[in-house]
């Protein structure tokens, strides 16, 4: 437990409140130290919530199961409370903020009861940087605080950078208050009451009734997306899900590139990846966000706001990603992964054979005859940034690094090449609104429906998604707009007529990083076309790799018809913003129809 002086006023007398409110037994000020964490992670050890793996095979690292109602972030549980239900816009769930207020502090009263209450000092982004914002969590949950300390800079260090100054306000309970001398469950929750609230004109988080991921841990999604794009917006900057790559040619010239895609497309997997091309080297940044902010030279610059990684592993291999393989190797926290009969952990995918016995993600037996999968599949590691053996040596540089270009991506089997260059910022934030996946067999819904899901913001926008694209829009007010960084839409996943993925994907993507980084240098070939600037069919670099020349054609194909049809389902998707939408997003999809005519 820290000792240390706390100064700033509104965070004794917040702290004192919520005392108050919730009943804890006690209150311990975290310092964010090694021994602190240990000491955490021991308890949790001996209250049934961790297991200490295999410290040969896992050093530090710990297995943690998940109650089965608390799985995963909750979307229609997360609402945006701001004063008017037109401010939260269509994409949100909106609810009157004091009418929440009213029901969660219902909930909050003696909701810790029997439990300890902690608090967070964290920084989202390298303390002292003029990017970063300071956050403080009150949780009763040591899990969030052990999590907290790998995703996020935390601890005294963040009170003394804080000072007098202004923090974002993020409370957590798991809302399981404990009884006189009852037994605590190994992952305490409320399975029937759970809501994630946010306050948008107050910056302020109430989290209640679950303890996992972005649900709890409160400087990710709520915090870094959700409260920051609404501060974003006040302030002239970008808080945008992304990752940032460093990508390196042969001649040593470094770009840097921020990556939108949403959830389920290989994001993690694109921000570490290993290059086929030889000569060219990829460091990762960050790979879930960004926080994007004019410089003094007029560029935009990018910090990752997070310290960690809260990495999906099932799909996770040395075959897929071999340096998020290698960045939990140790001090990690797997939770809802399934556990090896030598105290290691598994899941669907991972290198090497299927073993004969596991203990599944709820703890039971497992063998290759089990009809259910041996992890849940929103498992998860959280494993410290620092650990990536590809970490950009300017990770945590205080004044984060130029982008030079940002690609929006999806999962589109049809329709959309391989790679397109945005005309101009405009028509590169029209490519950005209209971004989504469409449904593959294995999702509930239509095959071939298509969720947009613009700028992979749709769950983590924290007002109106039409202001947000009248925000992007702004950007060239700000600046140069010769200095703002390029905007792409590509493509991993279309498939040829009979349902075959026409490009490799993986390490394989560097190809089109590098005819990206290319264009950028102004030494890349591309043809104009109503949809953007596609790469010429020999433009991109396939030395080395098996793809005939009719799937590199169809790769980089303009389909007018098809396009036709993909101008009318945008102008209908359009129509949910109506009123709101910017005038230029329409004037780009008239000139679009317009040229698709000719
Ligand atoms: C995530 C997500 O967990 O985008 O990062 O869902
Ligand atoms: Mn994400």
């Amino acid at each position: 437990m820290g000792v240390y002086q706390v100064m700033n006023k509104k965070l004794l007398t917040w702290v004192d409140e919520i005392k108050t409110l919730c009943e804890p037994d006690s209150v311990e000020w975290c310092d964010g130290s090694q021994e602190e964490y240990d000491r955490l992670c021991n308890l949790m050890v001996q209250s049934g919530t961790f297991i200490k793996l295999n410290e040969e095979k896992r050093p530090g690292s710990y297995l943690c199961r998940s109650n089965p109602a608390d799985v995963a972030r909750v979307e229609n549980r997360t609402f945006i409370a701001s004063k008017t239900k037109e401010e939260a816009g269509p994409t949100n769930n909106w609810t009157d903020p004091d009418e929440l207020k009213r029901i969660m502090l219902d909930l909050y009263k003696g909701c810790m009861k029997g439990r300890t209450m902690f608090v967070i000092p964290f920084s989202m982004g390298p303390i002292g940087s003029s990017i970063a914002h300071i956050g403080i969590e009150i949780t009763d949950s040591p899990y969030v605080v052990a999590n907290m300390r790998i995703m996020t800079r935390m601890g005294k260090k963040v009170i003394d950078a804080l000072g007098d100054g202004h923090f974002v306000k993020c409370l957590h309970s798991v809302g399981a208050p404990l009884k006189d001398s009852e037994k605590d469950a190994p992952w305490p929750c409320n399975p029937d009451s759970k809501y994630i609230s946010h306050f948008p004109e107050e910056k302020m988080i109430w989290s209640y009734g679950s303890g996992y991921g972005g649900n709890a841990l409160l400087g990710k999604k709520c915090f870094a997306l959700r409260i920051a794009s609404v501060q974003a917006r006040e302030e002239g900057w970008m808080a945008e899900h992304m990752l940032i790559l460093g990508i390196t040619n042969p001649e040593g010239v470094k770009k840097y590139i921020a990556a939108a895609f949403p959830s389920a497309c290989g994001k993690t997997n694109l921000a570490m990846l290993i290059p086929t091309i030889p000569g060219w080297k990829v460091e990762c940044i960050g790979d879930d966000i960004a926080w994007m902010k004019i410089g003094e030279d007029g560029r935009l610059y990018a910090i990752n706001p997070e310290a960690g990684f809260f990495g999906v592993a099932p799909g996770t291999s040395m075959y897929s990603n071999p340096n998020a393989m290698l960045s939990l190797t140790k001090n990690s926290i797997f939770t809802n992964v399934a556990q090896t009969d030598d105290n290691d952990v598994w899941w669907e995918e991972i290198d090497g054979d299927v073993p004969a016995h596991l203990t599944d993600w709820k703890g039971n037996d497992w063998t290759p005859a089990s009809t259910e999968k041996a992890s849940h599949p929103n498992a998860r590691f959280t494993a410290p940034a620092e650990q990536c053996p590809v970490i950009d040596p300017k990770w945590e540089d205080p004044n984060g690094v130029p982008i030079d270009a940002i690609l929006f991506g999806g999962r589109r089997p049809s329709v959309i090449p391989l790679v397109n260059e945005a005309k101009s910022w405009e028509h590169g934030v029209f490519l950005g609104s209209v971004m989504g996946s469409e449904k593959t067999a294995a999702a509930a819904g239509k095959v071939g429906e298509l969720r947009r899901d613009p700028f992979a913001m749709l769950p983590f926008c924290g007002y109106h998604m039409a202001d947000y694209f009248a925000h992007w829009l702004s950007m060239p007010q700000r600046t140069d707009r010769s200095k703002l960084p390029r905007l792409y839409y590509v493509n991993w996943f279309r498939k040829n007529s009979e349902g075959k993925w026409l490009w490799p994907g993986y390490g394989e993507n560097s190809r089109v990083l590098k005819w990206v980084i290319e264009r950028v240098m102004n030494i890349a070939k591309a043809v104009e076309t109503p949809i953007g600037n596609l790469p010429t069919v020999d433009a991109i670099d396939v030395s080395g790799l098996d793809i005939s020349k009719e799937d590199m054609q169809e790769l980089v194909y303009f389909d007018k018809e098809q396009w036709k049809n993909e101008a009318a389902s945008i102008r209908e998707y359009y129509t949910m913003y109506e009123g709101k939408l910017p005038k230029t997003l329409i004037d780009q999809l008239d000139a679009l129809e317009k040229d698709l005519q000719k």
